[in-house]
């Protein structure tokens, strides 16, 4: 069975399909590609259909990540459709519970950075207004967090598969 998860940051072009390609990264070197799948949503409208943001790439390819995609707005069946949402900030946590009024899903909704094992952030910054750095700081937390979650992951199927 394939694990499937959903990335969501605001406007899908910066952090959200940086966790994606992060975790898709990952997942190859591990040979898990094929029991684990990603994807990405934003919970706005403003970049529907849009290329991942040139900056955020730039500083992905810099630690040998290629950003694919192209960005889609998040939906309620989103909720229905993954087993993992994974958002990068709190008013992404927020904007994605409210689309579950009824809180069915809730429990597979948590923030990114819960999985770090390294930084103490609570959320993932937004780098759209700022410099080069802020994107490269995108980058070295979502490393983390992501291998955090992938951690997190294997153990949770190891232990319910005894
Ligand atoms: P993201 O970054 O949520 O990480 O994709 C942003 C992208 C666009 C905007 C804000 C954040 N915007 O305001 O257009």
């Amino acid at each position: 069975m394939t694990i499937q998860l959903l990335f969501v940051c605001l406007g899908n072009i910066c952090r959200s399909p940086s966790a994606e390609n992060i975790m898709n990264h990952l997942l190859q070197s591990r040979q898990l590609a094929d029991q684990i799948t990603c994807d990405s949503a934003g919970t706005s409208s403003y970049h529907i259909g849009s290329a991942p943001d040139r900056r955020m790439a730039q500083a992905a390819r810099a630690e040998g990540i290629t950003l694919a995609g192209q960005a889609r707005q998040l939906q309620a069946a989103d909720l229905e459709n993954f087993d993992w949402i994974l958002a990068m900030d709190d008013d992404n946590y927020r904007d994605i519970l409210r689309l579950d009024p009824d809180g069915r899903f809730h429990h597979k909704v948590r923030k990114i950075c819960d999985f770090c094992r390294h930084h103490t952030d609570k959320e993932v910054p937004d780098p759209y207004y700022g410099g080069e750095a802020g994107f490269k700081y995108v980058i070295d937390l979502l490393l983390d967090a992501c291998e955090g979650f992938l951690e997190f992951l294997l153990q949770e199927s190891a232990s319910s598969s005894v």
